[in-house]
């Protein structure tokens, strides 16, 4: 890492793109894996638009338990540390298919969700909204105002991903001198099209992983550790680096 410090502390536009495995540390279950969810249940059976319609009762409560695990969770060190990272560069994009709110609930500010937010729903038929705690007290699945199904505001296997979070994520990565790359499997498309997109430019990519994915060939730097210390180690050394290196002036 410390041969890549420079560029990392040059650089002027930064995107990092996380994924399940920032919140591990956070106690909620990434998806693949041995202990993942989807080594438990399968994707066609609760998370898409058909099963929903089949029994909108058994998914909407799949969503609720995994609200309350997401609001017991609390952000860890590595949230914390893109918090601080973003306030060390000018241009600074956190892209998460993460739907688990807790970037922003650690305080990050210029977040593209591509998967949606899991605090947020609205329903079918009327498109009204309904938004954080109040729904699990006050609502189920069917709209108070209408009778329509109440779904949540995320991406389903099969569905489109919100077009402007897309096209921030496009954008972002299409600039980007640096792309970190945190606690993905990197095999689910569209997001993991966005470190070639980095690379295709010229861009470096950091993969920070508890192991090896698909990307790390590609990865200029891989940082095989938890993300929590290794993020907090990045934006240390970033520090340090600026400060001696102005020191030094
Ligand atoms: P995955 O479960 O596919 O991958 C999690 C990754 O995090 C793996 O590569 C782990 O090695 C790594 N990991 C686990 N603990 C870690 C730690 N403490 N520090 C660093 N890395 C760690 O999750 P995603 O890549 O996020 O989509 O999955 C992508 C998408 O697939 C999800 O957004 C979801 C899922 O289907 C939808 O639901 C639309």
């Amino acid at each position: 890492m410390e041969r890549f410090l420079p560029v990392l502390s040059s650089a002027k536009n930064v995107v990092v793109l996380t994924g399940a495995g920032i919140s591990a540390e956070s106690g909620i279950p990434t998806f693949r894996g041995t202990d993942g969810l989807w080594s438990k249940l399968k994707p066609e059976e609760l998370a898409n638009f058909d099963a929903f319609l089949r029994n909108p009762e058994l998914v909407s409560e799949w969503y609720k338990h995994r609200r309350e695990v997401t609001r017991v969770a609390k952000p860890n060190a590595a949230h914390t540390a893109l918090v601080e990272m973003e306030k060390l560069f000018s241009h600074f994009t956190l892209v998460t298919q993460n739907i688990d709110n807790l970037h922003r609930r650690a305080g990050s500010q210029n977040v593209a969700e591509l998967h949606g937010n899991i605090e947020r729903n609205y329903c079918l038929g009327c498109g009204k909204r309904y938004d954080g705690e109040d729904f699990d007290r006050n609502n189920s699945f069917q709209c108070p105002e209408c009778g329509g199904l109440i779904r949540p505001d995320i991406v389903w296997f099969g569905e489109m991903l919100p077009s402007d979070q897309w096209r921030t994520a496009e954008v972002a990565s299409s600039e980007a001198e640096v792309m970190y790359v945190v606690g993905t499997s990197a095999v689910v498309y569209p997001a993991a099209e966005l470190p070639m997109t980095v690379k295709s430019h010229g861009g470096m990519i950091v993969e920070v992983n508890i192991e090896e994915t698909p990307l790390s060939e590609f990865a200029d730097l891989s940082i095989q550790g938890s993300a929590s210390e290794v993020m907090t180690e990045v934006v240390e050394k970033i520090k340090e680096y600026r400060r001696v290196a102005k020191e030094s002036k």
